[in-house]
């Protein structure tokens, strides 16, 4: 399964093909075993198919991300030796009806894919030309899903795609409520009439089950719907996090990008968020060394990253993938050591801001759900409302019933904060709880009497 969004991420499979290949000859020449076949599934198969086919001639499949229904016959056709190709992109195909297999049935946290494709053109990314046209799942298919999860003792749920305030369920017509674009945001394409919309999903997904934590990514900033930041402060169950992917702090830099919004669009929005949604946790996507950009331009970039002071941030240097408009367009002239140092200021930038961020949780108490065991130290691991790992001691704390009750994974825990670095906390647990019982406590002002 293949990603090609930058290169690194395709340098990655070419050496898997390499270990897989020989692994293929060895089973070939072995009497026991079944013979392997090797399949090239996703975004690079859809990029690479011509140069996958001539020149590694072990791969027997390559099928691009929309031809997953078609694998039985692809794997068949190998049969003869033939190299099985199926790389067409759908404009409606959304695996709707095809209920993933969970490989961990332990897992009390999962992601469910609510639309596929992206028509919005930045001129860097290939994602439209890999995944193809945007199309958004049935909120019915949606639901049925979270609910089977709920069944199944799911407890956190991740709604993913490209640009999920674009989502539009098409086979529910309404005419409910259109958006105009803020000031200061644009877009390529005609935004979509009519149809269910993210709003309405969101609304829909937390109400299977008010213990099911919901969240989602990633939300491009353009088109924001008010109704969208309405629904978080609404809801306990669906998190105080929101990806706002920034990608650059220079507004000629977002021209380039065709990112549609400036640098003062990007900063009002990130303000009304934290005026809507007190707390809010905020991450986001950065790309340094992009076509022609000057160190004026990266160091805006840098300002936005001190000015919003981001919970979590995906770095990236800039990697020119073929399609793209900037690919035709620009020249790809940040050399590879100014590009590394830029990551590496972005990076240090990063870390030190989310050390301030996260040192002001210090005593605070937040609602942890626990997720693993940290084999080495044996501590229990969860996550806050923030997606920001917490490290506890495994102990016996105050259960709902008065009792006391070890904490065990797919736990809700209030637990006190006691040290806070800069990509996890650690903290004593304090008590049992729910997402409805913890926030009817902070409702009374976080006044929590423990007996520990
Ligand atoms: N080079 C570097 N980073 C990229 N991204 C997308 N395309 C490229 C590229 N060509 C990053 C963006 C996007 C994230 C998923 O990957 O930041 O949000
Ligand atoms: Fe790529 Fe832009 Fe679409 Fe994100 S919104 S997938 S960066 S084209």
């Amino acid at each position: 399964m293949t990603c090609a969004i930058r290169e690194g991420a395709e340098i990655k499979i070419w050496h898997r093909l390499d270990h897989l290949r020989g692994f293929k000859r060895q089973r070939a020449m072995s009497k026991n075993g079944y013979p392997v076949k090797i399949g090239i599934l996703g975004c690079m198969a859809e990029r690479l198919k011509e140069k996958l086919i001539e020149k590694e001639k072990s791969v027997d499949i390559v099928a691009g991300p929309d031809s997953y229904r078609d694998l039985p016959r692809l794997l068949a056709v190998t049969e003869n030796g033939q190299t099985a190709v199926n790389v067409l992109l759908s404009l409606d195909e959304t695996y709707a009806d095809v209920v993933p297999v969970r490989l961990n049935k332990n897992n009390i946290t999962a992601f469910i894919s609510v639309m596929r494709g992206c028509d919005n053109m930045c001129t860097y990314c290939i994602v439209p030309f890999t995944r193809g046209k945007e199309r958004s799942r049935p909120v019915t298919s949606i639901v049925d899903e979270i609910k089977l999860l709920s069944d199944q003792g799911v407890k956190e749920v991740t709604l993913l795609g490209q640009n999920v305030n674009s989502y539009r369920d098409i086979s529910q017509q309404t005419e409910k409520y259109e958006t105009n674009l803020a000031k200061g945001f644009k877009t390529v394409y005609k935004t979509k009439k009519g149809g269910l919309r993210f709003a309405d999903l969101l609304e829909k997904v937390s109400s299977v089950d008010p213990e099911m934590r919901i969240r989602f990514t990633a939300a491009h900033p353009k088109d924001f719907p008010d109704e969208v930041l309405q629904i978080i402060t609404e809801r306990s169950n669906i998190c105080n996090q929101l990806h706002l992917p920034a990608q650059s702090g220079s507004s000629t830099v977002l021209e380039r990008m065709r990112r549609g919004y400036t640098r003062e669009a990007y900063l009002e929005l990130v303000a009304k968020v934290r005026s809507v949604i007190p707390g809010v946790a905020l991450s986001t996507d950065m790309i340094c060394g992009f076509c022609g950009e000057t160190e004026e331009e990266f160091q805006e970039t840098l300002t936005l990253m001190e000015t919003v002071r981001y919970h979590t941030a995906f770095l990236f240097s800039y990697s020119m993938r073929e399609k793209t408009t900037a690919y035709r367009r620009y020249k790809d002239d940040v050399p590879n050591d100014v590009k590394k140092d830029r990551h590496t200021r972005m990076l240090k930038l990063y870390i030190q801001s989310c050390h301030v961020l996260n040192q002001a949780e210090l005593g605070k108490v937040h609602l942890v759900l626990i997720e693993s065991i940290n084999k080495k130290t044996q501590q229990l691991v969860g996550r806050n409302e923030m997606y920001l790992k917490v490290n506890v001691d495994q102990t016996e704390i105050l259960s709902e019933d008065g009792g006391k009750r070890a904490i065990k994974i797919g736990d809700y825990v209030a637990v006190k904060i006691t040290d806070a670095k800069a990509s996890a906390f650690s903290g004593v647990p304090l008590y049992h709880t729910s997402i409805k019982e913890f926030y009817r406590d902070k409702c009374y002002g976080n006044e929590i009497v423990v007996q520990l």
